[in-house]
């Protein structure tokens, strides 16, 4: 598990962010920065490198690996380190809060503004990196695709997506992206997995939920991962988050994409509310209307 590096973010010292974005930066040409480069990346004195590693190691910030050479690089705390850093100099948020969701592709926390955010730091490339890692041990790499940027393009798809989606769709407002991390809206509610909903609400949920994908495919998007995972649910309505893998429309899977999606979440219904929610149900059709903006057959899906 990721450390929260809120913790002990004020106890960080402007010298030690110049070694993590030195580290940072050797790291774009390997996943080992050598030691003697440090300096220079980094622009401090061998001296004062030695104490910034030190310190930095100590809050495991960065690691440390000896096989031809002495090598450093960021762990996501590191990272995570150098992303709060921007969000508060640019008075994005002001502080960070509890979780809201921790999981294998990403860690979510609350963070505080004027109003409540959503701080969600991305983790895609992490597992694979290390495996990758693992099997090959160190050679130069020439063409290592480090999880850095894995992630870094995960959180910019998920930016981009909200951006593109903002305000027609019902998705969290996007407030900022830095490296790997956004800042949204807070959303208030529950996940659709753990709600449990009246039976006369079944189906209005349900072409909430239709509608909302039928207007993200008009705003040229499909989402790609829907499931009662990625769906809040409150008193308003429903909000549609979780975007890093969603696809323009004009990409060659994007319409199999949505009637997968489709698929998902009609899945998901029909066996949580098996009773309430309408048998025949062909998603192929309704992938149709929606591709071909029927968005009232969509509406009326209901009465089908
Ligand atoms: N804007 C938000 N407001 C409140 N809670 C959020 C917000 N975004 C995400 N969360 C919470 O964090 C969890 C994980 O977020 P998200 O689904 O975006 O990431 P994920 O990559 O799917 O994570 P996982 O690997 O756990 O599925 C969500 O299930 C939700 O509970
Ligand atoms: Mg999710």
């Amino acid at each position: 598990m990721v450390q929260n590096v809120a913790a002990f973010f004020r106890d960080l010292e402007p010298e030690d962010f110049y070694l993590l974005s030195g580290i940072e930066q050797g790291m774009r040409f390997s996943e080992w920065v050598q030691r003697e480069k440090l300096p220079k990346y980094a622009s401090l004195t061998s001296e004062e490198i030695e104490y910034r590693i030190d310190r930095c190691m100590q809050h495991e910030l960065i690691q440390r690996k000896t096989i031809q050479y002495e090598g450093y690089q960021l762990t996501f705390e590191g990272y995570d380190a150098l992303a709060l850093r921007s969000f508060s100099e640019r008075d994005t948020i002001d502080g960070v809060g509890a979780p809201l969701g921790v999981g294998k592709e990403s860690d979510v926390y609350e963070a505080m503004s004027f109003q409540p955010l959503a701080l969600k730091y991305h983790r895609e490339g992490y597992t694979n990196f290390r495996e990758v890692d693992r099997e090959r041990e160190y050679t130069a790499d020439h063409n290592h695709v480090s999880w850095l940027y894995t992630a870094r393009k995960a959180a910019e798809k998920e930016y981009e997506a909200l951006e593109g989606l903002y305000p027609d769709v019902s998705v969290p407002r996007p407030v900022d992206q830095n490296r790997h991390a956004i800042v949204m809206e807070k959303l208030d509610g529950a996940e659709l997995s753990r709600a449990r909903l009246e039976s006369e609400q079944v189906v209005g949920v349900l072409d909430l939920i239709l509608e909302e994908m039928a207007a993200a495919y008009q705003r040229g998007y499909v989402h790609s991962d829907m499931s009662e995972y990625n769906v809040f649910i409150d008193e308003e309505g429903i909000t549609i988050f979780d975007w890093p893998q969603a696809v323009p429309t004009d990409h060659e899977n994007s319409d199999e994409l949505l009637e997968r999606d489709l698929t998902n979440i009609y899945g998901y219904f029909k066996r949580k509310y098996p009773s309430e929610t309408p048998d025949s149900v062909d998603t192929g059709a309704l992938a149709e209307d929606i591709t071909v903006d029927e968005l009232d057959s969509v509406r009326s899906y209901s009465d089908s």
